[in-house]
């Protein structure tokens, strides 16, 4: 997985900086070219001379240092990061954490990680102290570049540089180098690698006034399984989800609405650009004709409204799109109705539909589980065992990648 990819390898100032010889060794015998991006704290730790030796390149620092020579290159920050495949940071320290969730970018290490190419994967090996690690702060900052999309290796526990044994030992440079190989194979491997893709999740709601809606019980779970997954296997996900309570997954750029309508604007601001677009939002059908502002004062024994159709997001997309563009929908029901999904496949337009019940225990809103039936254009049925609505998404994606591949 290694062979011929060009690997930036950030180094930090931490004691486990020691270990990074051997890991640019191990890297290159795998393979990989290595470019090494030290910090200066770094440096104090681990020799530069080593590090060029090892990886037969000069090590990076500065930005403004003389030695950027064998690439002869002014722009060299902007050039490493369209030549990586992917950037690995280890160890990395509290400090460069801060730092590159911060969006610094005052040495080579914290620049370069800016002008990555979008998609690239980061791995992060964390190495300090326990407590620093386990701090409210250095959390805090690794969840903001987990959120980014960064793939971070947990440290492991042992003894520490402080003398105490605990949590933030940088694992052996072969764990490192195998974990940044399942990173690099997830995404090679996927048909979604580099393609751009477009989810629609959870409820959306229609005001009847300025205090009540019309919505439903969508928890956005499904969809936001499914932005993870192709995030995940190297897409560049737009998730634009209904009101939920469910953080963002990581490396997924999302957009919040309310109403059908807005659900609709939004999307379609991506339509063109997107390669695959799937519906798992459950978009209300209809919506009060005429909301009210203010609050509606009850004074009659009862009250009519009259609602109106809403727009079809995904019929919209399906019915605008250009050639090569998928169209993947769902369809919930609340009894054994497969027709009524082939009829939404046939209606819509659509490459494939995933089927599911709402049975309130199984499958269907808010739980974790799902049970699906995918329906293809050319009519083939792929029933799915009850399984976790993240495992529902891999199995989803697996067939939409089929489609993909022809
Ligand atoms: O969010 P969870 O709690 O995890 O629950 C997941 C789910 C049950 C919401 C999800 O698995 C699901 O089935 N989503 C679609 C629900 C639905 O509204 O189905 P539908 O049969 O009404 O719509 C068919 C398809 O058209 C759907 O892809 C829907 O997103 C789309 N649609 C529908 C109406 C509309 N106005 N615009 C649309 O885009």
């Amino acid at each position: 997985m290694l062979t011929g990819r060009n690997i930036l390898l950030g180094i930090s100032g931490g004691i486990a900086a020691y270990k990074t010889p051997h890991l640019v060794r191990l890297l290159k015998k795998k393979g990989a070219q290595v470019q090494v991006l030290a910090t200066a704290s770094a440096l104090k730790f681990v020799s530069e001379l080593s590090l060029s030796t090892v990886s037969e390149a000069s090590v990076f620092n500065d930005i403004f240092e003389s030695n950027h020579d064998d690439r002869s290159d002014r722009t060299l920050h902007i050039t490493l990061g369209e030549w990586a495949d992917a950037m690995l940071v280890a160890p990395a320290t509290a400090n460069t954490i801060a730092r590159l969730s911060a969006g610094f970018c005052d040495d080579m290490l914290s620049l370069s990680f800016i002008t990555l190419r979008p998609g690239k994967p980061v791995l992060l090996v964390p190495a300090m102290d326990g407590n620093m690690y386990e701090s409210a702060s250095v959390q805090r900052n690794l969840s903001v570049l987990a959120r980014q999309g960064c793939h971070i290796l947990e440290p492991e526990s042992g003894p520490l540089a402080s003398g105490q044994c605990g949590l933030g030992r940088m694992p052996e440079p072969e764990t490192i180098a195998d974990a940044l190989e399942k990173v690099l194979a997830v995404r090679s491997e996927s048909a979604l690698n580099g393609k751009t893709v477009l989810v629609t999740a959870g409820p959306t709601r229609e005001k009847i006034d300025d205090v009540r809606f019309l919505s439903n019980y969508s928890s956005g779970k499904m969809g936001f399984a499914i932005a993870n997954e192709a995030a995940r296997r190297g897409a560049v996900v737009r998730l634009v989800t209904g009101p939920v309570t469910l953080p963002t997954p990581p490396g997924v750029e999302r957009f919040d609405v309310e109403s059908a309508d807005e659900m609709l604007e939004t999307s379609r601001q991506f339509f063109d650009d997107c390669d695959l677009f799937i519906g798992a939002a459950a978009v209300a059908d209809y919506r009060p004709l005429a909301p009210v502002s203010g609050k509606v004062k009850k004074n009659e024994a009862e009250m009519h409204l009259r609602l109106i159709r809403n727009p079809d997001i995904l019929a919209t997309f399906s019915a605008g799109r250009r050639a090569g563009q998928i169209a993947v929908g769902f369809a919930l029901e609340t009894n054994g109705g497969l027709d009524y999904a082939r009829k939404k496949l046939q209606d819509k337009k659509l490459d494939l539909v995933a089927f599911n019940i709402y049975d309130r225990r199984t499958s269907g809103f808010e739980i974790d589980t799902n049970v699906l039936t995918l329906l293809n254009r050319d009519g083939q049925i792929t029933e799915l065992p009850l399984l976790s609505k993240q495992e529902a998404a891999g199995r989803l994606l697996d067939t939409v990648e089929t489609l993909l591949f022809r």
